[in-house]
């Protein structure tokens, strides 16, 4: 791959609007014409868009299908607090590859993968992790957090997931409490927290998101067509999955930024407007018995109160609900 790929996917991408000449390109970069046009016609066959015309110059109209390591580093760029990415072409989960790079990083970063091969869901799930079709990342924050604010952590998150796919595509994402997102009753996200710390604190939150973009109905495996969905099978837009994951790192790094430093309850009043569970007849298990009942309320720590069909009041800090 050429040296200058890095630098010139940089010059391109901050030039969308405007044809730049092989020159221009060259003389910025202190580089030959010759170094300039072969790199370009590399990135072209790596499923770069670019429009080459004569005495114009190059002009950047799309990019690969495939996440692409160069603009995942534009991206995680602008990020005040993940300042480095690892990007993949397939892993068996990226929760398993952040979990053995956090043993020698203890600075936030990111883990992307196109493909996973043994993605996993909660309760040991298997997650399903399409090449293309969606975003498979984990992400590691590293803090000293106080144990007893970690029940609210995924209640932050996932608001903040839910405000990206709403202002990125205009669909109506709902939370299902404590951690999936739902349009139109259909999931299209889930996400897996994992700690580490010492008997007094947190240290590493490693949180694994995995959220369906532009899959079809068809390309989900048979036993999720009736509950799974993507953001494209219901806006019927192709995603621009690196203009997602700029607005995701950037909802979330302020929905961390607010965990951090405010109590649960001063977002709860949103979180419960963007919630799914009201008003409506819900199952959890409880050991091996299946329990209907009715969310009436979150608390202040983040547990689900359930009122059950007999009228008993159950609180969780997490469980397996069905709506
Ligand atoms: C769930 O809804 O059960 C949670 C799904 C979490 C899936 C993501 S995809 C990225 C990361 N890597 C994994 O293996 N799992 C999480």
């Amino acid at each position: 791959m050429s040296k200058y790929r890095s630098q010139i996917v940089e010059l391109l991408h901050h030039n969308q609007h405007q044809y730049l000449s092989g020159q221009k390109i060259a003389e910025q970069l202190m580089i030959s014409r010759t170094a300039v046009w072969k790199t370009i016609e590399q990135m072209k066959q790596q499923g770069f868009i670019i429009d080459s015309i004569q005495n114009k110059g190059h002009k950047l109209k799309s990019y690969p299908a495939e996440w692409d390591a160069d603009i995942i580093q534009l991206v995680t760029r602008q990020s005040a607090y993940f300042k480095q990415q690892y990007v993949f072409k397939e892993v068996t989960s990226t929760q398993a590859v952040a979990k053995e790079k956090v043993l020698d990083n203890d600075r936030p970063f990111i883990v992307i993968s196109e493909v996973q091969t043994a993605g996993k869901g909660r309760f040991n799930r298997q997650w399903d992790s399409q090449g293309d079709k969606g975003l498979w990342m984990s992400l590691v924050f590293s803090d000293e957090i106080p144990l007893y604010k970690i029940t609210t952590f995924n209640l932050f998150i996932s608001l903040a997931v839910a405000r990206t796919i709403r202002s990125v595509s205009g669909a109506k994402a709902e939370v299902k409490w404590p951690n999936d997102i739902y349009i139109n009753d259909y999931k299209c996200c889930g996400f897996l927290t994992e700690i580490s710390g010492h008997a007094n604190a947190i240290q590493q939150i490693i949180c694994g998101i995995g959220i369906n973009l532009n899959h079809q109905q068809a390309d989900f495996p048979a036993e999720l067509q009736h509950k799974a969905t993507s953001i494209k099978e219901m806006t019927g837009e192709t995603v621009d999955r690196y203009a997602f994951l700029d607005s995701l790192l950037s909802e979330i790094e302020h929905a961390y930024q607010q965990f951090l430093t405010h109590d649960f309850s001063d977002i709860k009043a949103e979180y419960k407007m963007y919630s799914n569970i009201w008003n409506r007849s819900l199952q959890y298990t409880e050991g091996t018995r299946k329990v209907t009942g009715q969310a009436v309320d979150i608390l202040d720590d983040g547990r689900l109160v359930v009122r059950d069909e007999a009228g008993s009041i159950h609180h969780f800090i997490s469980a397996d609900i069905e709506i």
